[in-house]
């Protein structure tokens, strides 16, 4: 019993809540879209911090939002771990956690993030958690050779942490010390709390500021521990689209170098954008120019050919991507020649050495193993055999103004040039189609089908002339 009740005890002192802000306007963006919608590497602001949230294993997450009004947690509806709290008037940072305040566990710790400073590491806020106490609390702090507009942090003599200062409270000595708030603190919710009640927003401002509860927390008595990111950029907000494009190539350049270093060969790490997850095998080659959304999976051996785009897709081992291929929510088996030019729509699956080549559309479709379709054909809500060859220009007519029917080619068909095959219909296996047919019809195992007028030639037949 009294072990079960400690344990009980060490939970409640440990619990964790965070709470992003996020409810400012975000003038300086010129956007209708409120500012942590807007997208970094394929994804909001907003999705990056609370993925860094996620990762300390939070008690509760609270976005505090307001401007743009429910657009915001109607885009992350999804996300069922978010207390939503709203702040209906920008007054503040610390008006903005005075909302959250009443739902803080009184026990725990609270972590203060900021939906528009998206690059936070999740291993900067784990070391920064772990400097809070009861009587300690965590500040992140960065140095700054050009300070301007930022909150300072101002020490005394020993070095301890005696208030933050606005920049537009400062005087011009303050003005000089080059540590500042990141605005990233955790610190122990129960004393937040009473802090919050005592702001006053008779500042320069006119604003109740988050930052004046580091003067009172010294003032009772409470030490202020100071943490640095290890990069600077991780505590960089967000207030322009100029400095969403900077952030934009940070994290682009922090991917490619992890990736360079996993042995990925990046023909140039500033032109491979990563809007997701991309995990790659063993000497896996991509050329410049291509963007890799959602969750892509490169195996051993692939080859991307330059100015590609995949999203959620798996390649499987030794397959080649040639140039300008859009490949969307598809597998790839092993070994396949895939492009260039190769438009490979959701629901694509292909087997392994299958061949698929210059402007070839592929939509809903399977393909056994060795088959190839290599020149401009469409073929959608297929079925496709092993070692099939689909001639030039074949178009499955899958629609027919209402509904969309199947096609099925059996193993082994050979399917002439300019052939459309009008669903529902099947090749039978090893079946043979001439060149220019159009079937409406299931073809037979292992014959020629033939669909064209025959052709003849008119003896003595002369072109017209004009009269002279
Ligand atoms: C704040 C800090 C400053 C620090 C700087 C780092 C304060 C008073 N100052 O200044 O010390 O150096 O961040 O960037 O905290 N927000 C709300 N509701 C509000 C006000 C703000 O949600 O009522 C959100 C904003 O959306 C933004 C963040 O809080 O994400 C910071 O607000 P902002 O007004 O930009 O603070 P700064 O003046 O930059
Ligand atoms: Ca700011």
């Amino acid at each position: 019993m009294a072990a079960f009740l400690f344990r009980m005890s060490d939970i409640m002192k440990n619990a964790l809540n965070i709470v992003i802000l996020a409810a400012g306007k975000g003038t300086r963006m010129r956007s209708d879209q409120p500012k942590v919608m807007h997208h970094l590497a394929g994804r909001p602001l907003l999705r990056h911090v609370l993925n860094a949230a996620r990762a300390q294993d939070p008690d509760k997450i609270f976005v505090v939002y307001g401007h743009g009004g429910e657009a915001v947690p109607q885009a992350f509806s999804d996300s069922k771990d978010i207390r939503w709290i709203v702040q209906a008037q920008q007054r503040g940072t610390g008006h903005a956690v005075q909302q959250a305040a009443p739902h803080l566990d009184d026990g725990g710790v609270t972590l203060i993030l900021y939906g528009d400073v998206p690059l936070i590491a999740a291993e900067t806020l784990g070391k920064l958690l772990g400097t809070v106490q009861n009587e300690t609390l965590g500040l992140l702090t960065v140095d700054l050779p050009d300070p301007a507009g930022y909150g300072r942090v101002v020490r005394d003599a020993q070095g301890h942490v005696q208030a933050i200062v606005e920049h537009k409270d400062a005087s011009d000595a303050e003005r000089g010390i080059r540590e500042v708030n990141t605005g990233i603190m955790a610190l122990p919710t129960a004393r937040l709390k009473s802090w919050l009640k005592a702001l006053r927003n008779d500042n320069a401002q006119g604003e109740y500021y988050l930052t004046d509860i580091i003067a009172m927390a010294v003032r009772d008595g409470l030490r202020v521990s100071t943490n640095k990111p290890r990069h600077h950029w991780e505590v960089l907000g967000v207030n322009s689209a100029s400095q969403l494009a900077h952030l934009e190539r940070l994290y682009q350049h922090e991917m490619a170098m992890s990736l360079l270093e996993q042995g990925v060969r990046l023909l140039d790490p500033k032109r491979t954008d990563v809007r997701g997850e991309l995990i790659c095998g063993r000497d896996v080659t991509i050329d410049v120019n291509c963007v890799f959304e959602g969750r892509v999976v490169l195996g051993d051996n692939v080859t991307v050919g330059a100015n590609c785009i995949l999203r959620d897709v798996r390649v499987s081992a030794g397959t080649r991507i040639a140039p300008f291929s859009l490949i969307e929510e598809a597998q790839i088996g092993e070994n396949g020649r895939i492009g260039p030019f190769a438009r490979i729509r959701p629901g694509t699956d292909l087997a392994e050495g299958v061949h698929i080549g210059n402007f070839v559309e592929l939509k809903n479709t399977r393909v056994d193993c060795g088959s190839k379709i290599n020149h401009l054909s469409y073929v959608g809500d297929t079925t496709v055999g092993k070692n099939v060859n689909i001639g030039a220009g074949t178009i499955t007519c899958n629609y027919d103004g209402a509904y969309k029917h199947r096609t099925v080619i059996e193993d082994d068909a050979f399917i002439g040039s300019d052939t459309q095959l009008v669903a529902p219909v099947t090749v039978g296996r090893g079946a043979t189609i001439g060149a220019g047919a159009t079937i409406t019809r299931d073809t037979p195992a292992g014959q020629l089908t033939l669909s064209r007028a025959k052709q003849v030639s008119v003896p003595g037949w002369k072109r017209p002339s004009k009269e002279k």
